[in-house]
């Protein structure tokens, strides 16, 4: 039985004062029996991961560096955010991916540095709505996933995450509905499975993708969605809390 992680991606958005009050309000709240998560902008780790001292809540990174250290500016080492306490690090994030250029084989990188300094990487796999609309979501979230696949092996996916978020579905308040990312689960689970079907029925994937406390239950109530990775949702306490109640 896989356990339900609610992670909370809270982008570039927040300052000081309301990330201190949005940890002490989720703190505050109860949470049933999900794993939380929150993912704050990186600058705020350290000041996150000291609130969360003590707390079942964990700490993530909304993105590593695929080298350890070096000349590598405006990038942040796997170990470095150890140190601030994460355990979580999002990679190959859709924004990343498209307003960045991280390409797959970069993204595959970063997750193995990742899993090799012992974070737990989540790895976005996502179509856009044009491939939706061509009907290449699978061939899309495939290739993604094979990108890790082909180079790291099934044993790098047992020791991360993967969230299927569709880019169109982010941020745009349009859901994908349960059937459409249950289907889009399986495919992804059905692949690892037929690599290694012990690693498939262990590794979560989350859904991502104008989540909220009205749409909640009903996704993770399908047989393949293991959580969700939520936006917008998670920069409210109460609404972060709601859907994690609604597991
Ligand atoms: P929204 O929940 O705001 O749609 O964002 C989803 C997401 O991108 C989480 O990583």
């Amino acid at each position: 039985m896989r356990s339900t992680l609610i992670a909370g991606n809270w982008k570039m958005n927040g300052s000081l004062q309301s990330i201190i009050q949005l940890i002490e309000s989720i703190k505050a709240g109860g949470v049933g029996s999900a794993q939380l998560a929150v993912c704050p902008p990186a600058v705020y780790l350290m000041k996150v991961g000291g609130m969360l001292e003590g707390s079942d809540i964990a700490l993530g990174s909304q993105n590593v560096c695929d080298q350890s250290s070096g000349a590598y500016t405006g990038e942040v080492s796997a170990q470095m955010l150890k140190e601030a306490g994460c355990s979580y690090a999002i990679v190959g994030h859709s924004e990343r991916r498209s307003l960045y250029l991280e390409s797959d084989a970069l993204v595959a990188n970063r997750y193995a540095m990742a899993v090799e300094s012992g974070l737990v990487p989540i790895l976005c796999l996502g179509e856009t709505l044009e491939e939706r609309q061509s009907g290449v979501t699978e061939s899309v979230v495939g290739r993604q996933l094979d990108a890790v696949l082909e180079k790291f092996g099934v044993d790098a996916i047992a020791k991360g995450v993967i969230a299927y978020e569709p880019v169109w579905a982010i941020g745009t308040g349009q859901v994908a509905t349960p059937e459409q990312a249950q289907m889009v689960h399986e495919f992804i689970r059905g692949k690892i499975s037929a690599l290694n079907s012990d690693v498939a029925s262990k590794v979560q994937i989350l859904y991502g993708g104008s989540m909220n406390p009205g749409n909640a239950a009903e996704l993770l109530s399908q047989a393949d969605i293991d959580g969700g990775l939520i936006g917008g949702a998670s920069l409210k306490a109460a609404d972060f809390l709601a859907i994690a109640q609604a597991v």
